[in-house]
């Protein structure tokens, strides 16, 4: 009897110093996160207006930073996560304001035939345009559906370079203002065909400090249009769903393509080469500046993107190549095209 009772007050005392002790984890690992969500407040300068948002921000914020731990935590994973700008964004916020590639309807023809880099041999093992001076540094679209005025920029610069050994910087605000077809839509979201398409009608593209980025929609300015700095001839599709004629495009010039970038994943990743998880329903816009193999022998291709350098390796992501899909990994290999200079 006594030592039923004397066990029963040991059961007790486990409970609650169990529930102790759980419980000063919990406020422990929140004043934790509570200190790095300060931390990164200060760090990009965000502020809110009502405390009920930064509390519910906080609680996003929470929910990104364990999913991110969590991954990194899994061991062997070949690339790692991290707390970037957009750690109080849930992923759907945050692909509603930093993707804006537009799916085509297959109504719209939009194939172009030639391809000109058909009958290509010899393509280099590895190639990085930016040790070629052929890429601007990484730019920001901010919150505005832009990532395809990007994706053409990028395209247009690193051709630009290679054909007339000058590197421009151009304006992304220009497509955005002045390209309005049923597809493109400035901050809604657009097509890089339709941009290609302008830039050929308009005879050039300005430069970027002519026609600085606003972040935002706007009135297509023919004043701040009118000087160009770049012109191109057309452009080309890279066959449909063929990593292989991507190569031989990318070993050429810069080209422009939509991906998945749909899943936390992507939302805060930050090194090594992406493997996924990601579907092939593109709403995402980048441009292949290079490719090549990692140390451990991953084929990957290097995408630039349009979401700072707080995001992946500098503004940069080394992402699968020679996935066992003919669409590529994301779908990268679905809907690529360059421009003809
Ligand atoms: C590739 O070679 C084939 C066969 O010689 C030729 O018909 C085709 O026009 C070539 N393509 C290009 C883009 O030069
Ligand atoms: C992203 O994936 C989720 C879940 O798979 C899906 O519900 C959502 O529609 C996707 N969003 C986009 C933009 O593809």
């Amino acid at each position: 009897m006594a030592f039923a009772l004397k066990n029963k007050f040991l059961v007790f005392i486990l409970i609650v110093s169990g529930a102790l002790a759980s419980a000063m984890s919990r406020t422990l690992s929140e004043t934790v996160v509570a200190e790095k969500y300060k931390q990164w407040m200060a760090q990009y300068g965000r502020t809110y207006e009502m405390k009920e948002e930064e509390n519910m921000r906080f609680e996003v914020f929470k929910n990104n930073l364990e999913y991110i731990e969590n991954f990194n935590n899994m061991g062997n994973q070949p690339y790692k996560l991290s707390i970037n700008e957009f750690a109080d964004l849930t992923n759907e916020e945050f692909l509603a304001y930093y993707a804006g590639y537009k799916i085509i309807p297959s109504t719209v023809s939009s194939k172009t035939k030639r391809f000109k880099y058909q009958n290509l041999t010899n393509v280099p093992a590895s190639i990085d345009w930016r040790n070629k001076g052929a890429v601007t540094q990484i730019k920001d679209q901010g919150h505005c559906g832009s990532c395809w005025a990007f994706s053409t920029v990028a395209a247009v610069e690193g051709i630009a370079k290679i054909k007339t050994g000058r590197l421009f910087s151009l304006s992304e605000q220009q497509l955005v203002d002045c390209v309005r077809t049923k597809g493109s839509q400035g901050c809604k979201g657009g097509w890089m065909h339709d941009a290609f398409e302008y830039i050929v009608k308009n005879h050039g593209l300005a430069e970027e400090t002519r026609y600085p980025y606003k972040k935002k929609d706007g009135t297509c300015s023919p004043r701040k249009a009118a000087i160009k700095a770049v012109q191109i001839l057309g452009y080309e599709d890279v066959p449909h769903k063929n990593e292989e004629a991507l190569l031989k495009a990318a070993s050429q010039q810069p080209v422009s393509v939509a991906l998945d970038g749909n899943g936390t994943a992507f939302q805060f990743y930050s090194g090594g080469v992406f493997t996924g998880p990601c579907r092939t329903s593109l709403n995402h816009a980048v441009t292949v500046v290079g490719y090549g193999t990692s140390e451990d022998g991953s084929k990957y291709w290097l995408i630039k993107n349009s979401w700072g350098k707080s995001w992946g390796e500098n503004g940069y992501m080394r992402i699968k190549r020679d996935f066992n899909s003919k669409k590529g990994l994301c779908g990268i290999a679905k809907r690529a095209s360059y421009p003809v200079a």
